[in-house]
């Protein structure tokens, strides 16, 4: 490799690298994604390997629409109620699998169950579609680490262990997708994202009291999303040699603010990228500013209790 800056590879070479069983970084407007092949064990393999993720950890599965998606699992009505007032965008469904060989059992974690969506971003749409099957595509970060928002973030991370990587800016919505599951009798959310509860109970009605209830997500360590800094949250105060992720008007330095205007989107949009140069200061601790709870507040706070050690 050379010393020259990165220039990222365009849709084209990205799925020639996903036919090849080679790793691409891909940009999607959650988060940076390390793709692969998804009906291949040993390119998803690859995945597992380079994030040292745990192998019980199931990959969400990338398609380019609704029919790609019936063709992999089974939806029923509200599954595809769902679909269609979210799709494309950042919303993961979790369904009964019909053909286990576009997504392979490495991938689904040998689940009877997928999980798949139809990412909004071009550049992702491009891709897939050049490639033309199922992507599965976690955050492009090291297991435990934040979700990288940013394409030099991404290659930070994995970039050494692509084939391709695909340069598609910021991340617009900068936390992972919403995960619910539509198995049983009561749809639950297992992962909170920009698309809230309440958007999701207007289309299917009330969701189940707690994930417990539902399906659990395997993937719901305990210590995630977590910067090599301690994480305080609902920070009243900032102690001697850390930084203070405010928000709101006044609070804290404007440059380390995660919305100066108190928006819980533009907090979201700006989250993991903050944690990401907090730490790079290498501060005594990150502490961050109490979060309203409400709408896209809950997978900001859910995102900021697991990289501050809670349990989820
Ligand atoms: O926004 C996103 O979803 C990003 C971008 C790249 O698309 N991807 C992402 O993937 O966040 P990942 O692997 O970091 O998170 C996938 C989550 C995990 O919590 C996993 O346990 C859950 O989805 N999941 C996947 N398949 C599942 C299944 N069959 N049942 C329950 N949970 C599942
Ligand atoms: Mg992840």
């Amino acid at each position: 490799m050379s010393d020259a800056p990165m220039k990222g590879d365009s849709p084209e070479k990205a799925a020639e690298a996903l036919r090849a069983g080679q790793l691409v970084i891909l940009p999607t407007e959650t988060v940076y994604g390390l793709a692969a092949d998804a009906s291949k064990p040993e390119a998803v393999a690859k995945i597992f390997e380079a994030k040292g993720r745990p192998r019980f950890n199931p990959l969400i599965a990338h398609v380019a629409d609704l029919v790609s998606a019936e063709s992999i699992a089974v939806f029923d009505e509200r599954a595809r109620a769902l679909a269609k007032a979210f799709w494309p965008g950042p919303l993961t469904i979790v369904a009964p699998v019909r053909d286990s060989g576009q997504v392979c059992d490495l991938a689904r974690a040998g689940l009877d169950s997928v999980a798949i969506r139809v990412p909004a971003h071009e550049k992702a749409r491009a891709v897939i579609s050049a490639f033309g099957g199922a992507v599965v595509a976690p955050s492009a970060n090291r297991s435990g680490r934040p979700s990288p928002t940013t394409f030099a973030d991404a290659l930070e991370e994995t970039g050494t262990s692509t084939g391709a990587a695909v340069d598609g800016g910021s991340c617009r919505e900068g936390v992972e997708s919403t995960v619910v599951s539509v198995l049983g009798d009561q749809i639950a959310l297992l992962r909170p994202g920009t698309i809230t509860r309440e958007q999701i109970e207007a289309v299917v009605g009330p969701l189940a009291a707690s994930a417990e209830e539902g399906h659990r997500s395997p993937g719901r360590l305990t210590l995630h999303y977590a910067p090599d800094a301690p994480v305080r949250i609902n920070a009243t105060n900032v102690k001697d040699g850390e930084i203070l992720l405010g928000f709101g008007e006044g609070v804290g330095d404007p440059r380390w603010s995660l919305s100066t205007v108190g928006d819980l989107r533009e907090a979201a949009a700006n989250l993991f990228r903050l944690l990401r140069e907090a730490d790079r200061t290498k501060p005594s601790g990150i502490a961050v500013s109490t979060i309203p709870a409400t709408g896209l507040g809950e997978a900001i706070n859910d995102r900021l209790s697991r990289a501050a050690g809670f349990v989820g």
